[in-house]
């Protein structure tokens, strides 16, 4: 058996306090998924398709089998006698675990194969051999509803079409008067386009049932170990794996960013062959796996259009969108919101009306769309809205600050409803513009602007204001597979005055372990360093959602404060019994009649979400010669309302500017017609480094939530959903006066070069 290799720790900002190692277990000397070692321990590897669309005419594994390493080699047909060839998908679509007909994309699981170590395995997916008869491709959304296109989902019963689903927000014929009326319309089309999370550690698991007890124990790299768990129950229930039998333990995962939430095909597999071959097995995906078959993000054409009175007031927002879900809706959004919380497009601005519409498709691409680092499609919607106010300014001649400043939602109308009906809970947007602008020298930049373009070099100043919604529930609206969306926090004070709390939600970086103790530490007077903080454990922790779309703030930070409240209401009671108090009173010398011991649980729903928000400004300077784009400086002003860990907040900011950098000028995954991918490794699929991020200059202001209790509203995300419009509204500003209206991103040297070159034509 392979060595384990060990992996350095990865921390959000601020210490990280690292949870004991369990005696239980046999580990590397990580806490990595690929650290867990088990005894008698065999791998798994994927064969996967070089088609994007295929029958299987025929999979001969003889020869794999006959490899000295190889245990066994697992198919479709292998899976559909325990009808576990199919999986539901979080947004109730379905998708395959493996093919019994068809392949459906490019690098799609289509057999699995089992071996001693990971070379056998590597081995034994070489001499599998699959016979395919290719199929017509369909890869643009725009042609997968044509009368001529190939039906992809003809395995779903009624299915005529390529077409997903349809859904709108706001009043449709409101805004048509609106549009009817108004002084100035300006139109764009903008895309989003297909982007993948491209985490440090790849998906992993390791799957072990006991045949005796029946008991599925599972360490897989998960954003949501107890959603998942609940999932893996509904599939797997009928073959006798039922919830309470499951365990599933999600170590330090190595990054998250959405692209874990979902449930891949390759843990399904595993877990099917742990139970039918009876041995532990371990599955780790490679670089290229991850980059070509995991869940994408964004994929959003969006044609975008608003309506304003000549001096830039704005009156009405229209978008309509065509959504490219690959070959299954695999998006984690609330089940009742198709389009995730897009509808938060209206912004930071005061809209009469406006109306959104979004039809999704399948194409043969993978599945998604997952939110990468964003709140459910918050970041195409932030980066249409922030992209079109620069195109109103520059219909009606404004300045991008001044157009904003003019149409914000005033500190004073909070709490505000928004024309497609969110009630924003509070916002100082003038505040945190002027703050930028003050702290970037704007007026002195827009001088130097003049000056150089005199000069004829190319300098862009560009402006975004988003606002953001974040912390799903409130449970009377968001749930996910029919889960409500609440989180929890349990804590429990021992007769020594030591605290373990334990949590729904579950870190993958973003430094819990840290900001969680303090809110304990603060609410009930007791040592950050007596406190145990522990998440991903579904044997342990309180049910909850787990982390993604910045919730765990908004949700399990509040559930958190709840039930230190609870217990502090209680060691008041004990403290008035005794008048002098102790730590161990709970437990030796609490009231007659009073329940023993000091521990509360919260589950946590919220009234409604958290709206943060920041103004970003980036100032890139382009070679007109290579049209390459380099950000010069980059401000951004965050509020995310009260601030629990100020270091913490300030690393997810940085780091999240960096993930807004990429997909603005490197990031794209694209597939030529017949849906080869291009963009499938790290030599086409651009991460920026330290080379190319600019010193990130953050601030703040302080705008409390009126409704979480400590006040707080989430941050994980806000960086990565503003960045990406500061920086194309930068380039496009450079380049205005040459005529230039709109680019999409990513904005490479060769889109500013032929934008340059069209311009002087
Ligand atoms: O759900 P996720 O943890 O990704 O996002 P978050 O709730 O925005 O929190 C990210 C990190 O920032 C956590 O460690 C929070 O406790 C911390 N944070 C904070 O210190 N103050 C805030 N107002 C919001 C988040």
């Amino acid at each position: 058996m392979a060595e384990p290799k060990t992996s350095p720790e990865i921390g959000g900002m601020g210490h990280s306090v690292k949870r004991k190692e369990d005696p239980r277990f046999i580990r590397g000397q990580g806490n990595y998924v690929d650290d867990i070692v088990r005894p008698g321990m065999v791998f798994m590897d994927i064969v996967r398709s070089p088609y994007a669309h295929a029958k299987i005419k025929s999979i001969n594994t003889e020869k794999a089998l006959a490899h000295p390493g190889v245990a066994a080699v697992i198919t479709g047909e292998t899976l559909k006698e325990y009808n576990l060839h199919m999986m539901p998908t979080l947004m109730s679509d379905t998708q395959m675990v493996l093919p019994v007909e068809k392949v459906c994309y490019q690098s799609q699981e289509v057999a699995a194969v089992v071996a001693t170590d990971r070379y056998s395995a590597a081995d034994g997916v070489e001499l599998v051999e699959v016979e395919y008869e290719p199929l017509p491709v369909v890869t643009d959304p725009f042609k997968a509803t044509d009368a001529d296109a190939p039906i992809i989902r003809d395995d779903k019963e009624g299915q005529e079409s390529n077409h997903i689903f349809h859904w709108e927000s706001g009043d449709k014929d409101g805004t048509e008067d609106v549009f009817k009326n108004a002084d100035v319309t300006v139109k764009e089309d903008i895309y989003l386009p297909r982007i993948h999370v491209a985490s440090i550690e790849t998906c992993g698991i390791v799957s072990e049932f006991d045949g005796v007890t029946g008991q599925l124990t599972v360490w897989m790299t998960t954003q949501a170990p107890h959603a998942i768990r609940t999932v893996v129950a509904l599939v797997a229930g009928h073959v006798g794996l039922q919830e309470d039998k499951i365990r599933v333990i999600s170590p330090d995962i190595g990054g998250g960013f959405g692209g874990k939430v979902p449930v891949y095909p390759g843990y399904v597999i595993a877990i099917a062959a742990s139970v039918v071959t009876g041995l532990p097995i371990k599955w780790i995906e490679d670089r290229r796996e991850n980059l070509q078959a995991d869940s994408f993000a964004r994929d959003y054409h969006m044609t975008c259009e608003m309506a304003a009175d000549k001096d830039g007031t704005m009156k009405g927002l229209r978008i309509k969108t065509l959504a490219d879900h690959g070959y299954a809706d695999a998006a984690a959004n609330p089940s009742k919101f198709p389009a995730g919380l897009f509808s938060i497009c209206t912004g930071s601005y005061d809209f009469d009306k406006a109306h959104v519409e979004v039809d999704g498709v399948y194409t043969n691409k993978p599945p998604g769309g997952i939110a990468y680092r964003c709140s459910f499609r918050v970041t195409e919607a932030v980066h249409a809205i922030e992209r079109m106010v620069d195109v109103l300014a520059d219909e009606v001649g404004m300045d991008a600050a001044e157009i904003r400043m003019k149409n914000f939602i005033p500190k004073d109308a909070f709490p505000y409803k928004s024309a497609l009906d969110w009630e924003y809970d509070s916002g100082d947007y003038h505040a945190a513009l002027q703050l930028a602008m003050d702290k970037i020298g704007y007026d002195d930049l827009l001088k130097e602007q003049a000056a150089k373009r005199k000069k004829g070099e190319l300098m862009g100043i560009g402006i975004s204001s988003f606002t953001e919604i974040v912390g799903a529930g409130p449970s009377h609206t968001f749930d996910i597979l029919g889960i409500k969306m609440f989180d929890s926090a349990e804590i429990r004070i021992h007769p020594t005055g030591k605290v373990i709390s334990r949590f729904g939600t579950k870190s993958q970086g973003q430094g819990h372990e840290t900001t969680y103790a303090q809110i304990i530490a603060e609410e009930l007077g007791i040592p950050v360093a007596d406190i145990s903080v522990e998440e991903g454990d579904t044997d342990t922790a309180p049910y909850g959602l787990g982390t993604y779309a910045s919730r765990s703030t908004p949700t399990a930070g509040a559930a958190t404060a709840i039930a230190c409240r609870k217990i502090r209401d209680k060691a008041q009671k004990i403290a008035a019994h005794l008048l002098e108090v102790s730590e161990f009173a709970a437990y030796t010398n609490h009231p007659q009649g009073m329940e023993a011991g000091l521990e509360a649980v919260n589950y946590y729903d919220p009234p409604n979400l958290t709206f943060p928000f920041g103004s970003y400004i980036a100032v890139v300077d382009i070679d007109s010669g290579t049209g390459d784009v380099h950000v010069r400086r980059f401000v951004a002003v965050d509020d995310c309302g009260n601030i629990i860990n100020p270091m913490i907040v300030d690393g997810q900011i940085h780091g999240g500017l960096t993930m807004g950098l990429a997909p603005a000028l490197y990031e794209e995954i694209s597939y030529d017609e017949q849906g080869n991918i291009t963009g499938g490794s790290f030599m086409e699929y651009l991460l920026p480094t330290a080379v190319e991020t600019p010193n990130w200059e953050t601030d703040k202001t302080i705008t409390p939530s009126p409704h979480h209790p400590l006040g707080a509203k989430g941050v994980g995300e806000s960086a990565t959903v503003g960045a990406p419009a500061a920086i194309a509204n930068a380039v496009v500003d450079a380049l205005s006066h040459m005529g230039v209206r709109h680019l999409d991103i990513p904005i490479t040297p060769e889109k500013v070069w032929r934008a340059i070159q069209g311009a002087q034509a």
